[in-house]
């Protein structure tokens, strides 16, 4: 389990009860506090603001604060299921029906594969990124249009994708990976805020070729690779290849 002490706590706050954040604080391991300031050792704090879970940086402490947005993205749209439109549902397939998100941060692919209509499970690592998470699903549960459909928010799994993955006992079609890689020049595929946060916090993640294995090894059909343009593949020569923005999705078929 990574180590947050010094980086990270939890920002208590008198609208919400004690002993959710209480509990928060003591699953990461992390201070629980009643007021921060500029003076606070730690950089970033949890904190129940809004009605969601936020994660919150030292510097912005009196603005809004990061949460996993739920709403559709510009551009997508506001059906369920969504068209199997665009870069990221040709790299999955229309045919394809069960996918794994092996790295899921801020759920924007997660979501976006969801709302397609595809079935989906996720795992993550990084407790912070669960806590955020499963917030997060618990709202989406809460939308109209999802309770009306009778729709469940995705499955979360808390762990190591190297490990989940290979103890799954149903093969998924497809497995997406989309890791954290080293900022190679300021205009990057993934220049949000959000994505700084969690490189700041979690640093990049340097076992992704081990989890590209694992991924080939336990996908039924395909893995799915987004990679900002400038990295090479991160499996060698893909077999098919979708650009989107500053980015790429790679696509892996199972021999
Ligand atoms: C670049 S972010 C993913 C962003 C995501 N696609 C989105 O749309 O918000 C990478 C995330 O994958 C997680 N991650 C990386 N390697 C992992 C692994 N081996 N197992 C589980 N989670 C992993 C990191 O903790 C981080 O939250």
């Amino acid at each position: 389990m990574p180590e947050y002490s010094g980086k990270l706590a939890v920002l208590h706050n008198q609208h919400y009860a004690l002993d959710v954040s209480q509990s928060l604080a003591d699953r990461l391991a992390v201070p629980l506090y009643f007021t921060a300031d500029k003076k606070t050792p730690e950089d970033f704090f949890l904190s129940w603001r809004d009605g969601c879970l936020k994660l919150l940086d030292k510097e912005l402490l009196k603005k809004g604060g990061l949460t996993v947005d739920i709403e559709p993205r510009n551009g997508e749209q506001r059906s369920w299921p969504a068209p199997k439109d665009g870069a990221l549902a040709q790299a999955i397939g229309r045919k394809t029906k069960t996918v794994v998100d092996a790295t899921t941060g801020w759920a924007q692919d997660s979501l976006h594969i969801f709302r397609m209509g595809y079935e989906l499970r996720c795992i993550e690592r990084s407790p912070i990124m669960l806590a955020l998470l499963s917030d997060a699903y618990q709202r989406l549960e809460q939308l109209d249009w999802v309770q009306r459909l009778a729709l469940s928010a995705p499955e979360l799994i808390a762990g190591n994708a190297i490990q989940v993955l290979a103890e799954l006992t149903e093969a998924p079609e497809c497995i997406y990976i989309d890791p954290m890689f080293p900022a190679k020049r300021k205009k990057s595929a993934l220049p949000k805020k959000s994505m700084l946060v969690l490189r700041d916090l979690l640093g990049d993640d340097l076992d992704k070729e081990v989890l590209f294995s694992a991924a080939m090894q336990a996908t039924a059909k395909k893995v799915v690779v987004k990679s900002p343009d400038y990295a090479e593949p991160l499996g060698g020569e893909p077999n098919q290849s979708f650009k989107g923005k500053l980015l790429r999705y790679d696509v892996y078929l199972k021999k």
